[in-house]
């Protein structure tokens, strides 16, 4: 092979997903700057950026640089000699430890600013930064009716909880002040049980998860490991789930064939708009009720006088009932088992004339010009990764308003420029805080043909 040619190139090296970078281990003395992304305090220094967790602007810390990240460094062992002056004290014990809140130690007007400056940095670099930002709609603590556990066993203790900052390691927890109190009290009977099903086999080494939904029908659980349960695992399950009160437990043994009921004693639902939709186990749900009812206001309010509407990763149904109380709608989805929930559930409720389903990979095919003619109205809310597919199909349609939805400041972004230079405009914007101290943000934004 000639010198020069790609496959004579020598490989760089990757490193490995999860992999840690080497320490760097230098001492520094720094001022925090700013607020990133992710949470960190900011530093720059010599021209290098450092992430300095768990701190504010006007901090002043000493702290030794450790593994790369990102374009920068992250900083351990801070100590901090001053503190900023928006630094106030964490309300949950476990805040800096455990990965699941990054912004407990923020005053709440700069917490506010903080998650509000991340969606119009995004808008920003798209060159989308002069749209207006509503403010910051708040969810309550206790609120989140959906979390993922981790158990995981350490010298013949079962830890479980959330994952630590950056690291696999499992911070112990006997519950969460974000999360509902129905799920709080299952913390420690599944300590229990992740003991008791390590004693029937199931290797806890690694870390093994449990989905927790309180469901308006009953409490919802799935695990998901990578072997399937044996006989005394499932007996310990279904004793659980007597004891405890659930009305399913399944089990996903990650093989792609989707979690197995192991027990069901009555059939966890949600209730959307009035009606009852049965859970899909494992199909996505809002994270809050709180969060749920302010997406589905913000949605509403810019969908008035809709004639026909097209919902676009309608999941099983969150909006799809409010949407059909404006217009018929026609909803697609990804997800098999959430649309076959929406379908039976608008059909009992007889909606069947309001609401029609498909289910439909959008990446892949998304609704062309030709479909979206039929709709004046298009209500889109993708995953994490946005719908730059759909967005481009969207952009050359004709519908009159377009409303999305995203959990994702940079890809709404690329999504919204995308429609922008197809010719609308992006008129408003409602941030919601459903993942509150977490690095997350909700957006509704709506858009308007010009
Ligand atoms: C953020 S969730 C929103 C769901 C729903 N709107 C709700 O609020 O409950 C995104 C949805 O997109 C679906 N999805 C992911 N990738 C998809 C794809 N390529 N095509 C269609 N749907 C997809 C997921 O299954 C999920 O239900």
């Amino acid at each position: 092979m000639k010198q020069g040619t790609f496959a004579s190139r020598p490989r760089k090296r990757r490193p490995k997903k999860g992999a840690k970078s080497p320490q760097d281990g230098r001492k520094i003395d720094a001022e925090v700057e700013t607020i990133g992304g992710q949470g960190d305090g900011l530093v720059h220094l010599d021209g290098a950026l450092y992430f300095a967790p768990d701190t504010v602007p006007g901090d002043r810390i000493t702290a030794r640089v450790g593994a790369a990240r990102g374009g920068g460094h992250v900083l351990e062992d801070i100590v901090r000699h001053e503190d900023g002056p928006t630094r106030i004290r964490p309300f949950c014990g476990h805040a800096g430890a455990c990965g699941g809140c990054v912004a407990q130690h923020m005053s709440d007007a700069a917490y506010r600013l903080w998650k509000v400056e991340r969606i119009g940095e995004a808008l920003t670099r798209r060159g989308l930064g002069d749209v207006e930002i509503e403010p910051l709609v708040t969810t309550p603590l206790g609120a989140r009716r959906r979390l993922t556990l981790s158990a995981v066993r350490r010298g013949g203790k079962v830890s479980l909880g959330f994952n630590a900052r950056r690291a696999h390691r499992v911070v112990d927890l006997e519950g969460c002040p974000l999360a509902a109190p129905a799920l709080c009290a299952l913390f420690a009977p599944l300590r229990d049980l992740f003991a008791a099903l390590a004693r029937e086999g199931l290797a806890l080494d690694k870390a093994v998860q449990v989905l927790l939904t309180a469901c308006d029908g009953g409490l919802d659980a799935v695990f998901r490991a990578s072997c399937a349960p044996n006989l005394n695992m499932r007996q310990r399950l279904v004793d659980f789930a007597a004891r405890f009160d659930l009305a399913r437990v399944s089990w996903d043994n990650a093989d792609g064939a989707g979690p197995e009921a192991i027990v069901v004693h009555r059939e966890p639902y949600m209730t959307f708009a009035g009606t009852r939709v049965a859970l899909p186990q494992g199909g996505f749900l809002q994270a809050s009720a709180e969060g749920e009812r302010a997406i589905t206001a913000a949605i509403a309010r810019r969908v008035g006088g809709a004639a026909r509407i097209a919902e676009l990763y309608c999941g099983m149904g969150s909006f799809t009932f409010a949407l059909a109380q404006i217009a018929p709608v026609f909803a697609v989805e990804g997800f098999a088992p959430a649309v076959r929930a929406l379908e039976r559930a608008a059909g009992r409720a007889g909606l069947g004339g309001m609401i029609r389903a498909e289910v439909r990979d959008l990446d892949r095919a998304p609704l062309d010009a030709r479909e979206l003619k039929r709709f004046d109205t298009v209500v889109f809310d993708p995953p994490r990764a946005g719908a730059a597919a759909q967005a481009a199909a969207l952009a050359h349609g004709a519908a009159r308003t377009i409303v999305a939805v995203s959990c994702n400041p940079a890809t709404f972004a690329r999504d919204a420029r995308i429609l922008v230079d197809g010719g609308y405009a992006l008129q408003s914007l409602t941030p919601i805080d459903q993942f509150a101290y977490s690095a997350h943000v909700e957006l509704v934004a709506g858009f308007a043909k010009k």
